[in-house]
């Protein structure tokens, strides 16, 4: 093992900024409720602020302070399970801060003028929405986004959302979602970047400077919302809201970064998750909240919780809400989500001494500042222009782009004999139950963006090629089968239309079909309801009849397409050998149809790669790439009975992290290491030549990853340190150069102290995080 070496403790990092503190129980020990916070007074660079604050504070009541941290949920949309009543009454008492769910310039002008002109102090509201991928325009859901490996795109989108937004009555997006996935039967693996650590923290990054730009005080930018603090994408068995257990060490090594990533790039909010840490919900988690992050990352926004999670603390048995109102309070917890518990609750609990007037200020500051910081105060109306709005919201620019984006989010997961790109010529047999659905096509959470608008495939195929090609269409199946599952479907907004033959019929008018076209291109998936919140599924298979369909169609003899739509990575095993070809498209967005089609006939080259590991069965999950290696590693012999292995399925996942095709192909030459031995502050160049083998001009994922071989804790097998995406047009190539650097190397040791220790290294540079080629290095002591 390699001698932990002080000297290569490196101060400036995430854990050591300040002393690691190990949670303790500190909202019920007496002596450690002294330690909250910085104070109620003034502690930003921001003197004028300070002052206009304090003058403000001074003025409040106690229930106007505790007004303020009141977030009600009123409007045209429903996002939880109870919605706040009496909004406009409330408001009027200067009972409300902020409300979500209301936009356009006319519902939220009104809003905003009962608070300015009906209360006592004119306090304007902030204004929330759940903006995930995109407002009005919509692009792909957030994982079909990370797969394109372009933070370029991934910034434009939603700086599109914050400029859509910004001029639909919105100053606040509860966005970016950051929560690590392993689990794709949890439904909302849609709303993230996926599996990896390194590459989500990128992508939060780039979502905040999107959302917010260089300054939160331009009409035009929106404060961000990263969530969900912490954890949440560990829930046990997939099963949303589900607990989550977890090791420290897994925590801030693979969990915590993209958090605090978002957090370093200026996220103004943060919300809390659902779930608890370490035996302490996460809203009244004081380590989480206050020691955590704003102590040890310096987060100075505010705090707000999910969708009633302190009423929810009842239930995860820590008393009553007066309880978990004082304990979410006393943790850094500043804003109440539809939950009402501060409203009711806080007045007397300040009243007898269990929470100090310091601890409301607190809050009540943090609150104000962000309205100050978006320049409420100066002018509250200032998103409220209906002229910008009409010369804004799904201007021509915006849309093009999405179909732009979305081209790049497509991910070619098998394409043999290249049957793909399709000639623009002969006849298509278009089957399936997601051809025509514009209410799929923009995916589960797509704010305010109107299905109707959304080009569905056919379309797009229609607008791609016109008369070129031949549609013959048949709907083949059904989405699902299960009643329950369609009725919990259409209750959300599903628009299914089932179909009442039966499934034989359909699938015979199908083949038929398919008999009499060229080649047959199946759209096949999941309903954009089956995935997102409160919609885990148990069997990650396609639902309904629809593998029965692609059976039937391949009988046929016919070369098969599938199109997959999908929130989530789903067990491909029989479509894999099956099909010729397979294009995981997810819920592309508005313009989906069209960027489909330009897939599929090859007037864009996809160069989209997965950010989550698809199983072979579900039995797999949770399968990532950068797991550790059990003392039994399978080493492939199959009678070698006692090592980590399943018997009746491989330890493979049916598409690696980081993987997808393209239409030309590339090579790789052997990486080459500027030096083999470093010290432990110097960097290390790779070099790697990428060669376009093929026929067509493409782009390529150049992945690198890091594999530190003995530690004082165990390491990963590999983990993502870089990428480069890069265009190479046919017959070329290009050497690539990735710098490794000291923070590269480092990770949280035993005692959560960020270090890199001296030792032997691997590098793998490849296409994805299966197909690599390595070289050796050392990092040497002192
Ligand atoms: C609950 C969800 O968990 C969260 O992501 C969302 O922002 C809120 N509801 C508000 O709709």
């Amino acid at each position: 093992m390699k001698k932990f070496n002080t000297a290569f403790l490196i101060l400036a990092c995430m854990a050591c900024s300040q002393n690691v503190t190990q949670p303790d129980n500190a909202n019920t020990s007496a002596s450690t409720t002294a330690t909250v916070t910085p104070t109620a007074t003034s502690a930003t660079a921001d003197p004028e602020m300070d002052r206009f604050i304090s003058e403000l504070i001074a003025k409040m009541t106690v229930e106007e302070k505790i007004g303020q941290l009141n977030l009600a949920a009123v409007g045209f949309d429903v996002t939880g399970p109870i919605v706040s009543e009496n909004v406009d009454e409330k408001i009027q008492k200067g009972l409300i801060g902020g409300v979500f769910n209301t936009f356009t310039p006319l519902a939220a002008r009104k809003l905003q003028e009962m608070a300015v002109t009906k209360t006592r102090l004119g306090i304007p509201l902030l204004f929330g929405y759940d903006v995930i991928h995109g407002h009005r325009t919509i692009f792909p859901i957030p994982l079909g986004l990370a797969a394109s490996w372009d933070l370029n795109a991934i910034e434009t989108s939603a700086r599109i959302a914050a400029e859509e937004a910004s001029a639909d009555g919105l100053n606040w997006v509860f966005s970016p979602m950051v929560d690590i996935a392993r689990d794709p039967r949890w439904g909302r693996v849609a709303e993230g970047a996926g599996e990896d650590t390194w590459y989500g923290a990128q992508v939060a990054k780039a979502m905040v400077k999107g959302y917010q730009g260089d300054d939160l005080a331009k009409f035009n930018t929106v404060m961000a919302c990263v969530k969900h603090f912490a954890l949440y994408g560990a829930a046990e068995a997939g099963r949303d809201y589900n607990t989550v257990d977890m090791s420290m060490h897994r925590m801030y090594q693979e969990y915590l970064p993209p958090y605090k990533a978002a957090v370093d790039a200026g996220a103004g909010t943060v919300m809390t998750s659902f779930n608890e840490i370490n035996g302490i919900p996460a809203t009244g988690n004081k380590w989480l909240m206050t020691d955590l992050l704003r102590k040890q990352w310096g987060f100075n926004g505010f705090v707000v919780t999910d969708y009633t999670a302190i009423n929810e603390m009842v239930a995860h048995g820590v008393g009553d809400e007066a309880k978990a109102g004082e304990l979410s309070l006393k943790a850094g917890t500043d804003m109440d989500m539809v939950g009402e518990v501060f409203l009711n609750n806080l007045n007397k609990s300040v009243q007898e001494g269990r929470v100090t007037m310091e601890e409301l200020d607190t809050a009540v500051r943090r609150i104000l500042e962000a309205k100050y910081k978006l320049g409420l105060f100066e002018d509250p109306y200032r998103y409220t222009d209906e002229s910008r709005a009409t010369s804004t919201i799904m201007k021509k620019e915006f849309v093009d782009a999405s179909r732009d984006i979305a081209r790049k989010t497509m991910v070619l997961l098998k394409n043999q004999n290249n049957i793909l790109p399709l000639k623009q010529a002969g006849s298509i047999a278009l089957v399936g139950p997601l051809v025509n659905s514009q209410r799929d096509m923009i995916g589960n959470w797509s704010g305010a963006g109107d299905w109707k608008q959304a080009v569905s495939v056919e379309q797009g195929i229609r607008n791609v090629v016109g008369n070129k090609v031949k549609i013959n269409y048949a709907k083949g199946a059904n989405i699902a089968d299960d009643q329950q599952m369609i009725s919990r479907l259409n209750a959300h907004g599903g628009e299914l239309d089932i179909d009442k033959r039966s499934a034989e019929a359909m699938i015979q008018e199908a083949v038929k079909v398919a008999r009499n076209s060229d080649v047959v291109v199946a759209v096949v998936g999941e309903s954009q309801g089956m995935s997102g919140e409160a919609a885990s599924r148990s069997d990650i298979t396609l639902p309904g009849q629809q593998l029965e369909l692609l059976k039937a169609l391949k009988k046929t003899g016919k070369p098969m397409v599938v199109v997959l739509m999908s929130g989530r990575p789903l067990a491909l095993s029989w479509e894999d050998k099956n099909a010729d070809a397979i294009l995981q498209t997810w819920f592309s967005g508005t313009q989906g149809g069209n960027a489909i089609a330009d897939v599929l006939f090859g007037l864009y080259n996809p160069s989209g790669k997965i950010t989550m590991t698809f199983p072979e069965v579900v039995g797999q999950v949770p399968i990532y790439y950068n797991h550790k290696s059990t003392g039994r590693p399978f080493n492939g012999e199959l009678l070698d009975k006692y090592k980590s292995r399943y018997m009746d399925v491989t330890n493979e996942p049916l598409y690696p992290f980081g993987y997808g095709l393209s239409y030309t192909t590339f090579s790789y030459s052997k990486p080459q290491l500027s030096k083999t031995t470093i010290r432990a502050n110097e960097a290390l160049e790779v070099k790697v030549d990428v060669r376009n083998t093929g026929n067509y001009d493409g782009e390529e994922v150049v992945q690198l990853y890091v594999q530190d071989v003995v530690g004082s804790v165990t390491r990963p097998v590999k983990e993502l340190k870089n990428f480069q995406k890069i265009f190479l047009k046919k017959g070329e190539s290009k050497t690539v150069t990735f710098r490794i650097t000291p923070e590269d190397l480092m990770f949280y040791n035993y005692e959560l102290e960020q270090v890199l220790e001296p030792g032997a290294f691997k590098v793998f540079v490849g296409t994805n995080s299966a197909q690599v080629q390595e070289a050796d290095f050392t990092v040497q002591g002192e």
